[in-house]
C-alpha cells in the first residue's frame, strides 16, 4: 500500500469520482483526468429486475448499504487512500432525489473531512465525458449523441465543460423505449441489453415501425410513435390469432431507433460543420447502433468515437473525468451542495 501510495507525484491531481443518480453505486479514482485508476460499480439490476423497473425507495436504500464498501475498494484498487485525494466529484443531478443524495452526502462528508474541494457533476455531463478515458486524442469541439435510459440529446460540446444542446427528445428517451418494447414482448428488465441480443436473431426489415420526425425541428427525436406502434402491432397478432415473432420485432424496433438516431446526429454534425462525432449514455452499448454511426461517420468523412460498454452504462469514472476538468477551471461546490433531479445541462 505504502509504495503505490508514493507513486502519486506532487503534480498529479486524484479525483475520487461518486455515481448514485440510479441503479448503480459507483466509486472511481481519476488520475490527470484521463486515467482510470479504479472503478468499481454496485449493480441493483437483479434486485429491481423483480419489480419489472427501478423502485427508487430500494434504490436509495441498496446505495446507503453499498457506498462505503464501493468507494474502500476503489481507492484500495488504486492504491491509494483518502489522503491522496485531491478533490471529490459526485453527481448531483438529474436524477432520483433520494439516489443521487446519498452519493452527495457522502461526497460532502469525505470533503468536510479532509478539507479537500467538492465539484458536482451532471449526469449526462459525465456520460459525454467517458469518451475521453479510451480516446485520449479527443478533445473538444465534437458533437455527442447521448442516449440513455432517462435521456436523448444531441449536443455539441464546445469545450470542457461548455454544451450546448441542439436537439431532445419530445417524449420518451431512447432508453426508455427499448425497456418499454422488452417489457411488452416479455424481456423484462432491464430491456436495452435484452432487446439487443433478441435483435440479432430477428429481421430488421420485418416490420416497417415508424421513424418519428418533429415538424420544424430536425435535431429532435420522439419515440412514444414508434413504441405505440410496437403494442399496436402484438395487439393485432393477438386479434388475428398469431403468434407474434419477438425477434423480428425486436430487430425491426431496434432498427427504426438506429435509424433515426443516426439520421438525426449525422444531420446536425453536418449542418454545424463538425468533423468529430461521438455517442454514449446506456444505449451507446448497442453494437448495431455503434456500427451504423461508424458506417455512417465513414461515409460522411467524420471521425466516430464511442465508449466500450462498461463506460456507456452508468459509472463514477466517467464523473470522475467530468470532475477534474469542472476541478481545473475552477468549479467548487459548498457544502451546502443539494441534489437536483432535474439540472440542466451546463448548470451549476
Ligand atoms: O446511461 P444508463 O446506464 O442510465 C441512465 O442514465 O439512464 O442507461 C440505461 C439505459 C436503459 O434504458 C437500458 O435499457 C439502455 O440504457 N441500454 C441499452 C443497451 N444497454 C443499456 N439500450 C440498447 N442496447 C444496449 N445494449
Ligand atoms: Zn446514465
Amino acid at each position: 500500500m505504502e509504495e503505490k501510495v508514493s507513486r502519486k507525484q506532487k503534480s498529479d491531481i486524484y479525483i475520487l469520482g461518486i455515481e448514485s443518480s440510479c441503479d448503480e453505486t459507483a466509486a472511481a479514482v481519476v488520475k490527470n483526468g484521463r486515467q482510470i485508476l479504479s472503478n468499481v460499480i454496485s449493480s441493483q439490476i437483479a434486485l429491481h429486475t423483480l419489480y419489472g423497473g427501478v423502485v427508487p425507495e430500494i434504490a436509495s436504500r441498496k446505495h446507503i448499504e453499498k457506498i462505503n464498501q464501493v468507494i474502500e475498494k476503489a481507492l484500495l484498487d488504486a492504491g491509494c487512500s483518502l489522503e491522496d485525494l485531491d478533490a471529490v466529484a459526485v453527481t448531483y443531478g438529474p436524477g432520483l432525489v433520494g439516489a443521487l443524495l446519498v452519493g452527495v452526502a457522502e461526497a460532502k462528508a469525505i470533503c468536510y473531512a479532509r478539507d479537500i474541494p467538492l465539484v458536482g457533476v451532471h449526469h449526462i455531463e459525465g456520460h459525454i465525458s467517458a469518451n475521453y478515458i479510451e480516446h485520449q486524442e479527443l478533445q473538444p469541439p465534437f458533437l455527442c449523441l447521448v442516449a440513455s435510459g432517462g435521456h436523448s440529446h444531441l449536443v455539441r460540446v464546445e469545450d470542457y465543460g461548455v454544451y450546448e444542446i441542439i436537439g431532445m427528445t419530445h417524449d420518451d428517451a431512447a432508453g426508455e423505449a427499448f425497456d418499454k418494447v422488452a417489457r411488452a414482448i416479455g424481456l423484462g428488465y432491464p430491456g436495452g441489453p435484452k432487446v439487443d441480443a433478441l435483435a440479432k436473431e430477428g429481421d430488421a426489415e420485418a416490420i416497417p415501425f415508424p421513424r418519428g420526425k418533429i415538424e420544424g425541428a430536425p435535431y429532435d427525436f420522439s419515440f412514444s410513435g414508434l413504441k405505440s406502434a410496437v403494442l399496436n402491432y402484438i395487439n393485432q397478432c393477438h386479434m388475428k390469432g398469431v403468434e407474434p415473432n419477438r425477434a423480428d420485432i425486436a430487430a425491426s424496433f431496434q432498427q427504426a431507433v438506429i435509424d433515426v438516431l443516426v439520421e438525426r446526429t449525422m444531420l446536425a454534425a453536418h449542418n454545424y460543420h463538425i468533423d468529430k462525432v461521438a455517442i454514449a449514455g446506456g444505449v451507446a452499448a448497442n453494437s448495431s447502433l455503434q456500427r451504423a454511426m461508424q458506417q455512417s461517420c465513414e461515409e460522411q468523412g467524420k471521425i466516430f468515437f464511442h465508449p466500450s460498454p462498461i463506460f456507456c452504462t452508468d459509472n463514477a469514472a466517467m464523473i470522475g473525468v467530468a470532475g477534474y476538468y469542472e476541478y481545473i477551471k475552477g468549479t467548487r461546490h459548498g457544502l451546502d451542495l443539494n441534489a437536483v433531479p432535474n439540472l440542466k445541462i451546463g448548470q451549476r
